[in-house]
């Protein structure tokens, strides 16, 4: 079996061993994932000794993203882009590759399993942190009409339509606080960590229309907070994340194994458990 892993801290939540062994066992790949927790001040010494070991890819979460991306010798283009690495492997030569699959894992869930078309819509995205900057390259790639970055903290907004307007092309990029442009957008993305707190964004009701379909980048057994607001105003299509979830796994799966595992069934499983 080759060796990969999650690492992150802390790490027991996580469904990335579930996820993989669904996968390998659906497409028969000799895989074994396991999970790591990395002292919050031993991420690197941990990634060298994971692949020391023999070890062939790494997921990785909160916190170590961003140290990740730094750490690599190489980075895919939409790694560089998004600031942060969820994978990491080695190329033929040993060098430590660095790619990250959690926009394209968004965008298939949104476009393939939800039917959600992002070309020439309106797209209200909240957040401005990691997370964000994360996703905006293929939401961008999509070429939606109009892409709004609203922040509490209006400067880190106005950073990342910076940041992207090179690969904004023909969508109107822009940032703002919370109070938002009016009309009801086609789509609003949740990728705040507001609901970690028990927070809302305060954002207007009227950004939500009857048929913005609202998604919030968190996932939870029940509805999450940020979908329970959006559906109490009138919303009637809230999705979580645990689609792009299960999305950037598979996509990290392909890229180590050249394989793309079903997604649709490992969904449906995990929503069951
Ligand atoms: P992540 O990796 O989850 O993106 P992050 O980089 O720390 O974490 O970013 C957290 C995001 O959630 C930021 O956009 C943050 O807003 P600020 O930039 O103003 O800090 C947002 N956020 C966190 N707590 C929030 C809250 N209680 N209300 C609204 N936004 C919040």
């Amino acid at each position: 079996h080759d060796l990969y892993a999650v690492v992150g801290h802390p790490i027991s939540h996580s469904k990335s061993p579930r996820i993989h062994s669904l996968f390998a066992r659906q497409t028969g790949q000799a895989v074994e994932y396991t999970a790591i927790q990395a002292p919050l001040d031993g991420f690197a010494d941990t990634v060298r000794q994971f692949f020391a070991r023999g070890g062939k890819g790494l997921n990785v979460t909160v916190p170590f993203k961003e140290e990740a991306w730094r750490l690599a010798e190489r980075r895919t283009a939409r790694a560089e882009l998004a600031g942060a690495a969820n994978t990491l492997f080695q190329d033929p030569d040993g060098a430590l590759v660095a790619d990250n699959t959690d926009g394209v894992g968004l965008v298939r869930d949104l476009t393939v399993n939800l039917d959600v078309a992002l070309g020439g819509r309106r797209l209200l995205v909240l957040g401005a942190g990691g997370a964000v900057r994360g996703v905006l390259g293929p939401l961008l790639a999509e070429r939606p009409m109009e892409l709004v970055i609203a922040n509490r903290t209006l400067a880190k907004a106005e950073a990342l339509a910076r940041l992207f307007a090179r690969e904004a092309d023909s969508t109107r990029l822009g940032a703002c606080g919370f109070e938002t442009p009016a009309a009801p957008f086609d789509l609003i993305i949740n990728g705040t960590s507001a609901s970690l707190q028990g927070d809302l964004p305060p954002l207007s009701a009227n950004v939500i229309g009857a048929d913005t379909v609202v998604y919030d980048m968190m996932y939870s057994l029940q509805t999450t907070t940020f979908n329970q607001w959006a559906l109490a105003q009138g919303a009637t299509r809230v999705h979580d994340g645990l689609g792009m979830l299960v999305e950037q796994a598979a996509e990290s799966f392909r890229v180590w194994r050249g394989v793309r595992p079903e997604t649709a069934p490992v969904i449906e499983q995990l929503r069951t458990e």
